[in-house]
């Protein structure tokens, strides 16, 4: 754990948060890392929240081992006849969040969940205001989460950042167009897989915004090689090797027989990671071409995926567009100065939060070297552009992944002159997260 990570893991409860709570006879606590039955009632809660069944002994030791690294925080009841299962569960760890041209320490937010008994009294917005408190007073200057309902985060200042595309391809018209990749395809375990996928991955995320790190036990639970995994004899992985040898892509599929058509099956592909373009050729160009096969699935892609122009015919594609990575900035300067910028400008943001914890009028200025300085201002230079906008607006344009002028134009963002914002923000490629978390 880095320092950051172990400072912000221990750290108090917010106050405010522990005052609020009391405020409903309801006491807030870190759940101890040691105990695994303390564990086994905040896992009961969180599967409970999410409308699972109960844990088994095999989940529950996975679980025990695979989350020392989360901060999980339990909010109890102890008027309740189940008082050792908490009523509402947060997770948070500190994770590292790509930006075009860098990163920036981010509080990663998970298992969020308030029980059906004891919803819509305030228990998640006082959890989540003194942990996002928290995490910038430990030096994480942006959070993120993916959600179950797009509705939920807004409210705490969270944007979607970085949208996934969900493809459905029918082979039989898509036609393999692109480059015939000179590397190998080779099946291996899936053991194997997930050593690699996580060597790749690492190789892959700072060079694509939207990114996190994997967090510890997602590989494990991808590559059904967890001692609770579920169907994990049904995946299969490949690899592309170039020429030197070295592995540069992995997939992790699983096939689905059509009994009635047996050359009409599907392949869901639940990971393919490619650290060059030849692999990512390669393995497309494998799955496209493969016998027996109708239909190809596959989620979390990128919006602009080069897939799309590799196959003969675009309308064999059915692509669904959704929100996925959720970003809030937490401290402007910092979030802003963490990434690149292509242009040479000045702006003048005015940021609102209903948090108040970011909010300020700042002065953003870029020079040639891409390189950016962030100072919150008084009295701006006048003749500058100015942005009036909310802490989620700005957050949803950090990573590249809206134009200010579409911003401007659905009328979340006031400004005179969008398309210079647009152009300030703008990034190659689209922002993506390949998994959930
Ligand atoms: C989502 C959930 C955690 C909310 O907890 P809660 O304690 O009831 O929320 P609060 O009472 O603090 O509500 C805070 C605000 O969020 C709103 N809100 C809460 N849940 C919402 C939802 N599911 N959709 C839209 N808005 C929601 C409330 O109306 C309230 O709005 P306001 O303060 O602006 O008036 C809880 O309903 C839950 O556990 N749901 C099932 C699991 C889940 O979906 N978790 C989220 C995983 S990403």
């Amino acid at each position: 754990m880095t320092d950051l990570a172990a400072a912000f893991h221990t750290a108090d409860i917010d106050a405010q948060t522990s005052a609020a709570l009391a405020a409903h006879g309801l006491t807030v606590a870190r759940v101890d890392d040691t105990s695994r039955a303390e564990n086994d009632a905040w896992l009961d809660a969180v599967s409970r929240g999410f409308l699972d069944g109960e844990r088994n002994e095999a989940q529950r030791a996975a679980f025990f081992e695979r989350t020392e690294a989360r901060r999980k925080l339990g909010v109890y009841d102890t008027t309740a006849p189940l008082a050792q299962t908490p009523v509402a569960t947060f997770a948070s760890w500190a994770a590292e969040l790509t930006l075009p041209g860098g990163a920036v320490p981010a509080c990663a937010i998970s298992s969020v969940t308030v029980a059906p008994t004891h919803r819509r009294r305030g228990i998640l917005r006082a959890v989540m205001a003194g942990e996002l408190r928290t995490a910038v007073d430990r030096g994480m200057p942006v959070a993120v989460l993916t959600v179950s309902e797009s509705t939920i985060y807004g409210r705490f200042g969270f944007a979607p950042a970085a949208a996934a595309a969900q493809w459905e391809l029918n082979v039989r018209r898509a036609r393999w167009i692109g480059p015939v990749a000179p590397g190998r395809i080779d099946f291996v375990t899936r053991e194997q897989g997930r050593d690699a996928a996580a060597a790749l991955h690492e190789r892959v995320r700072l060079a694509s915004p939207g990114e996190i790190d994997m967090p510890t036990g997602h590989w494990d639970r991808f590559f059904g090689t967890r001692a609770d995994a579920e169907k994990a004899e049904q995946l299969r992985v490949v690899q592309y090797r170039g020429e030197d040898g070295e592995v540069d892509g992995i997939a992790l599929y699983r096939v689905t027989e059509n009994h009635d058509d047996f050359t009409a099956s599907t392949v869901d592909i639940s990971f393919l990671l490619a650290a060059t373009d030849e692999a990512y050729a390669g393995l497309w160009r494998f799955f496209l071409e493969m016998d027996l096969i109708g239909t190809i699935r596959a989620s979390e892609l990128a919006v602009d995926e080069p897939l799309w122009w590799m196959i003969a015919d675009q309308r064999a594609a059915t692509i669904t567009i959704r929100d996925h990575q959720y970003v809030r900035i937490l401290d402007v300067p910092a979030a802003l100065a963490a990434r690149t910028y292509d242009v040479a400008d000045s702006v003048v943001f005015e940021v609102a939060d209903p948090l108040e914890i970011a909010g300020g009028t700042f002065l953003l200025s870029t020079d040639a070297t891409g390189a950016a300085s962030v100072d919150l201002v008084d009295d701006p230079p006048i003749g500058l552009p100015v942005v009036r906008l909310g802490v989620a607006e700005l957050s949803s344009m950090l990573l590249g992944g809206v134009s200010a002028v579409t911003l401007a134009r659905a009328g979340r963002i006031e400004t005179d002159d969008p398309a210079r914002i647009a152009r300030l923000f703008a990034t190659p490629a689209a922002p993506r997260l390949s998994f959930w978390y």
